[in-house]
């Protein structure tokens, strides 16, 4: 174990925040040096990154002091020649000085390219409390490189080394900040153990301290202002949002009304050519915390810069930030891979928090799969391998035996008694803002009409209906506020026409039969002769999405070979014309909006969206009847999934598989409807909400207790307890944003009652919440507490 001095000095960030007028400092943050730990070589051809000959090229990575989203990271100065990463093996990194920080900040990546890695890192404080942060990497994302697929990351390289040769999947450097608790000075670091596989790399830390002098009220300071492309209209107006995000560098022991802003306090944007059409408005802004909000301009420039102006409630300027780069609202996109890697989810998707993802297609006939496999993965899984020892073979022979192959199952995939009316209706009971319909899974059947691609669609077979149109048609007649969705396989499995392009589970090529019978090679029903699968099939039929089906969300999936850039212009104009604003996930091959970790989740707030997707079945999308629906996701799983990960900037795409038929079966319907009733009284607590900078959850709470989540709007603070509040008091172990003068109300389906009364213990920060044991009882699944600001 290493222990590493760093020396670090606070002099020149104490600046002063004078009553009226202060130019605010640019926000604060220092590479933490980190020369003596360094035990890794991450660039050059014959560097050994990941343990098995693999490495960056260093002409791709920066040098130096480097700045990203406004931070300083310290970078080796030159690659190549001595180790330039620390490998993570539990390190102690201590500060020379116990500083109080406000925030810490990582550039990092694993070395791995499948599971997770360690990484919890430890930070130790003066008064001998610890605490941990989890950089996160439960996705497989968060990997230097991930083969087929994209990532947003910090640094980005088009190649990487394995063994000396070059391998064309791009790789990453991820840039990862959390908030520190402050109620002590920070003594230590300390990194994750080692692991086996899959490890933790970081290449530079930076910290941001806290400001300790009390004496002018709060420490403001901008985090960032973010010249965004989502724009809302404004009486007419196509006005840009500007998304700022304003610190309270003070620590967190020292909240009270005076180190905090209490009132309504607007924000605009001030430069050459900028009008502030509509501010944003912050009412409340304790020490240790940070608060997010739009600001609408127009006229912001290509080149520039802007600062963004604070008023106090009297209309008085009070601050005034360093200067920020703009960037003018993209209202006409190119194919251009520069301009479209600018592109990020609509507000409408932000806000939206919650989807339901159906799939639905052949697979939905046999739904079947053992144990921890997805059932709509059937057409692979029965030749993997194609022998006894593969339960889905055996299953196949038992119950159909094996003569029937995977397209005999298209005539049984009837639609018979599907209703998109009932469909759209439950999703809206539930409390789902948006849905995503499978409209072709790697087996390549599509719901959809694909015009001359192919045949192989359930217009020409099976049930003979353009399911897509029905249900995104109905949505849009019936219940025009939930989003419409679509999600599509870049590959195909078993097409001819993908052999030239396939790889790993994705090879194209006509499949082999399992059983060893006759033909050999099984058909690819409804294929027309195309000369190239991109051209030919993948590009026309996601442009047929966009623009005839009129799909918001175009959730791709496997990623790989793709003509993305030009789909991506297309979609994004085709919406721009109508007034729309839509998006894109990550697995498109290029140009990811959201993050999409598969039944996995983080364990952290990440600032860039994301989203969660699971099934209602523990282990499978498609329906599959093996599962007893007694393990189905029930209102409690359903709705303390959901707010966990909103509690950390995510949305939750919860999954259903229909029948064969078109039945939603009743237990799934049972389970949403469920969560949709608690979302009745307490959405408000999840929808169009933002994350608690200062941590997704109170990390003490009594023992045995799954701790609180917390959320915020502009007026309101939520609470919302995973445990019965008991013996008729709710308590939490964490100093927040609530004052003297606040309201505290309880949701529940009687309506909020009326104010609670509460303490907060001056000296730890903690809240008790005195609850109506009556009402409490009233509620399942979660308890969610109010606290209404009052506005001086
Ligand atoms: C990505 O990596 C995989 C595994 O090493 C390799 O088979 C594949 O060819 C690579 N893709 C490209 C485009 O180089
Ligand atoms: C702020 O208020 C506290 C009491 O909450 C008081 O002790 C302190 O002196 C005040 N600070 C200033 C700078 O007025
Ligand atoms: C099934 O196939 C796999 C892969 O080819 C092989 O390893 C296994 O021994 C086979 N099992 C039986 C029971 O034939
Ligand atoms: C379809 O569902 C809607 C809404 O539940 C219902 O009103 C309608 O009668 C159903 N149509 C049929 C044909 O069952
Ligand atoms: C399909 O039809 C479109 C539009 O008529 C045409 O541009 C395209 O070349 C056709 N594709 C094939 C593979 O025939
Ligand atoms: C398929 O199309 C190619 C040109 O794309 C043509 O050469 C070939 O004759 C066609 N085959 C059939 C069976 O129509
Ligand atoms: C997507 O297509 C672009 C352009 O052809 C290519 O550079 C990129 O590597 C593709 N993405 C993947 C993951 O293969
Ligand atoms: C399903 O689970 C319930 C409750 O655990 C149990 O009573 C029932 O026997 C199970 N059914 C099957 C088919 O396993
Ligand atoms: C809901 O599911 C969870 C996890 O499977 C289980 O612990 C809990 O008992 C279930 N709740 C109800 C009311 O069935």
């Amino acid at each position: 174990m290493a222990i590493q001095t760093v020396l670090f000095l606070l002099s020149g960030l104490c600046a002063q925040f004078l009553p009226g007028l202060a130019t605010l400092p640019k926000y604060p943050s220092q590479a933490l040096p980190l020369s003596a730990l360094l035990n890794n070589k991450a660039a050059g051809s014959h560097a050994n990154f990941d343990g098995v000959g693999g490495a960056y090229d260093s002409q791709f990575l920066p040098t130096g002091s480097w700045e990203y989203d406004g931070l300083t990271f310290a970078l080796p100065s030159s690659w190549e020649e001595n180790d330039d990463n620390v490998l993570a093996t539990g390190q102690v990194l201590r500060l020379q000085n116990p500083t109080y920080l406000h925030e810490l900040h990582f550039l990092y990546a694993g070395d791995g390219t499948g599971t997770p890695v360690l990484s919890v890192f430890t930070l130790k404080f003066a008064d001998g409390s610890s605490h941990q942060v989890d950089c996160n990497v439960l996705v497989y994302a968060k990997n230097w490189w991930v083969w087929a697929n994209v990532n947003r990351a910090a640094i980005i390289t088009p190649y990487h080394f394995d063994k000396a040769l070059k391998n064309l999947n791009a790789t990453n450097i991820f840039e990862w900040s959390t908030s520190v608790p402050s109620e002590s000075p920070v003594e230590s670091i300390t990194f994750p153990a080692r692991a086996e596989s899959n490890r933790m790399h970081v290449f530079g830390l930076s910290i941001t301290p806290s400001v300790t002098d009390t004496t002018a009220g709060p420490a403001l300071a901008v985090r960032r202002a973010r010249f965004t492309t989502r724009w809302e209209d404004i009486s007419g107006v196509r006005a840009q949002a500007v998304e700022v995000t304003l610190a309270n560098l003070l620590p967190s022991f020292t909240l009270a009304p005076n180190t905090s802003i209490t009132s309504a306090h607007t924000i605009e944007l001030v430069g050459p050519g900028i009008q502030t059409v509509s501010p944003g408005v912050v009412n409340r802004l304790v020490p240790a915390d940070q608060a997010r909000v739009d600001v609408f301009v127009t006229g912001s420039q290509a080149t520039g810069s802007a600062v963004v102006q604070i008023r106090d409630s009297a209309g008085n300027v009070v601050a005034t930030s360093a200067e920020f780069p703009t960037s003018p609202l993209v209202e006409n996109w190119t194919p251009d891979a520069d301009s479209l890697s600018l592109h990020e989810t609509p507000s409408w998707w932000n806000a939206a928090k919650y989807g339901i993802f159906v799939h639905w297609g052949i697979y939905s006939t046999p739904a079947w799969a053992p144990p921890s496999r997805y059932a709509e993965w059937y057409d692979w899984d029965i030749r993997q391998p194609p022998n006894s020892s593969n339960p889905t073979w055996e299953h196949h022979l038992e119950t159909y035996s094996e003569h029937v192959i995977y397209d005999d199952f298209i005539p049984d995939f009837t639609a018979s008694k599907f209703n998109a009316s009932a469909w759209v209706d439950l999703f809206d009971r539930a409390g789902a803002k948006y849905f995503v319909l499978v409209t072709k899974h790697h087996d390549g059947f599509a719901l959809f009409d694909t015009g001359n691609t192919t045949n192989r669609n359930s217009v020409q077979l099976g049930p003979k209906r353009d399911l897509v149109a029905e249900l995104l048609q109905t949505a849009k007649a019936e219940k025009p506020d939930l989003h419409r969705g679509t999600y599509y396989s870049m590959p195909e499995w078993f097409s001819p026409d993908f052999a030239k392009y396939g790889f790993g589970s994705w090879p194209g090529g006509l499949a082999h039969n399992a059983f060893n019978v006759s033909p050999a090679l099984e058909p690819y029903t409804g294929r027309l002769n195309i000369s190239d699968y991109l051209d030919d099939l993948q590009l026309p039929q996601m442009i047929d999405l966009a623009v005839t089906y009129d799909t918001e969300i175009m959730w791709c999936d496997i990623g790989g070979p793709n003509r993305t850039l030009d789909f991506a212009a297309t979609f994004y104009n085709h919406a721009m014309a109508q007034g729309r604003q839509v998006t894109m996930n990550d697995r498109c091959g290029f140009l990811p909006d959201f993050d999409t970790p598969e039944y996995a989740t983080f364990g952290s707030i990440q600032t860039a969206k994301w989203e969660s997707s699971e099934g209602m079945d523990p282990f499978s999308y498609g329906l599959n009847t093996a599962t007893n629906a007694s393990q189905y996701k029930n209102g409690t799983t359903i709705i303390q999934t959901l707010v966990d990960i909103v509690s950390k900037n995510g949305n939750f795409l919860l999954d259903i598989g229909p029948t064969a038929e078109g039945e939603i079966i009743a237990p799934m319907m049972d389970n949403l409807l469920d969560a949709g009733a608690w979302l009745d009284f307490a959405g408000d607590c999840v929808f169009d909400t933002e994350y608690w900078f200062p941590s997704s959850q109170d990390f003490n709470p009594p023992a045995g207790v799954e701790p609180p989540r917390f959320t915020t709007t502009p007026n309101t603070f939520c609470v919302v307890a995973f445990a019965q509040p008991v013996d008729g008091k709710l308590t939490v172990n964490k100093r927040l944003p609530v004052l003297a003068g606040d309201n505290i109300v309880f949701l529940h389906p009687q309506g909020p009652g009326s104010p609670l009364t509460w303490t907060v213990d001056e000296k730890t920060g903690r809240l008790v919440i005195d609850v109506p044991e009556s009402e409490v009882k009233t509620v399942k699944y979660a308890w969610a507490f109010q606290i209404q600001y009052k506005l001086d």
